[in-house]
């Protein structure tokens, strides 16, 4: 065997040895539980009913996930007061890594802007994981209604007070923020509608038992497609590829206008780190594979910088965004109603 072959073999065995140094090193740091986390299903409360956009997406990022994880993901529906019920069972589970909450922009972004008794605090009582891709909203009508496009919905609005039924998922739900944001910005007085999620809403938008709402595109779309409601409008800066001939609110009757649903899973707190690393590595892993982000993508969903999904940054984009609300409600007088 010549000497550099033998050299080279020396130094993979060195090097070999160091990495088992270094693995031992770095398991034997973890608590013997922790080192095989986890060891049976995880739940993630999803605090709206099932077939809204939330559940959807959650439903769609926990396959692939478990898949990482080696674990399934059982997602639970836990609805109510604009996902505020489900966030506090989820503050209140036992921290083991076992328990986990879908969050979004409502309810851990504007919900203490909105609730004067919330019985949980979005920062102090979890631990961020990792965050979602963003999914941009489409203002929607009753296939039925008169109004063929925003400006005529406006106009409309404005000529016919209370008059204009505009469902949501809830007090503090994105489709009652963003639609409660639009008839102020727009100047109409609107009756907003609450139910147990954006699911049961679109349900009744479709029957012609409301007359709109706001709803992000991954459930939206195929309602869309289907004409069983009419698009008038989307949130987004610009226009998505699945609905280029639904122009966006800034270039329609709001300029500047722009919004997006942001969502992210959270630990409560407590919960042990080598269980956030794992959860947080699973998901990293899987929004590395393009043909499940290509999924995503396809359903307009916005995907973000690999910087932007973890659960650090998660935890600055939750702080910044209770603060910023709190601006946003006071200014646009968005409170529970
Ligand atoms: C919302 O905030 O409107 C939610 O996305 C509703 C839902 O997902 O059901």
């Amino acid at each position: 065997m010549n000497r550099h072959i033998r050299l080279a073999l020396a130094g993979a065995a060195r090097a070999a040895a160091l990495a088992a140094t270094l693995t031992a090193a770095l398991t034997a740091t973890l608590p013997a539980h922790a080192q095989d986390y986890p060891t049976r299903a995880v739940t993630w409360i999803v605090p709206f009913a099932a077939g809204g956009p939330t559940d959807a997406l959650a439903r769609t990022i926990a396959e692939r996930v478990s898949r990482e994880l080696g674990q399934s993901i059982i997602i639970e529906n836990a609805a109510g007061a604009g996902g505020t019920v489900g966030t506090t069972k989820a503050s209140r589970a036992t921290p083991d890594g076992y328990t986990m909450l879908v969050g979004h922009m409502g309810y851990m972004g504007a919900a203490p802007a909105l609730y004067k008794k919330l019985s949980y605090d979005p920062v102090k009582d979890f631990a961020p994981v990792f965050r979602f891709p963003d999914t941009p909203m489409v203002l929607m009508v009753r296939a039925d209604h008169p109004v063929k496009n925003v400006r005529e919905l406006v106009e409309y609005g404005r000529a016919n007070p209370d008059k204009l039924f505009i469902a949501n998922a809830g007090v503090g739900s994105t489709s009652h923020l963003i639609g409660a944001l639009f008839a102020a910005s727009a100047g109409m007085k609107v009756t907003l509608v609450p139910y147990k999620g954006a699911g049961p809403a679109l349900i009744d938008v479709i029957g012609g038992r409301a007359d709109g709402m706001f709803d992000q595109t991954n459930t939206a779309l195929p309602q869309i497609t289907q004409a069983k409601v009419h698009a008038l409008a989307i949130t987004s800066a610009k226009r998505v590829d699945q609905l280029k001939d639904v122009p966006t609110l800034a270039e329609t009757v709001l300029p500047g206008f722009e919004a997006a649903t942001w969502y992210g899973i959270y630990a409560p707190k407590g919960t042990p780190q080598a269980a956030l690393d794992r959860m947080q590595q699973a998901y990293l892993a899987a929004m590395k594979d393009q043909a499940f982000t290509s999924k995503l993508t396809e359903q307009a969903i916005q995907l973000l910088p690999a910087e932007e999904y973890t659960g650090q940054a998660l935890g600055r984009h939750t702080e910044s965004e209770v603060a910023r609300w709190k601006e946003v409600a006071a200014k646009a007088n968005i409170s529970l109603d």
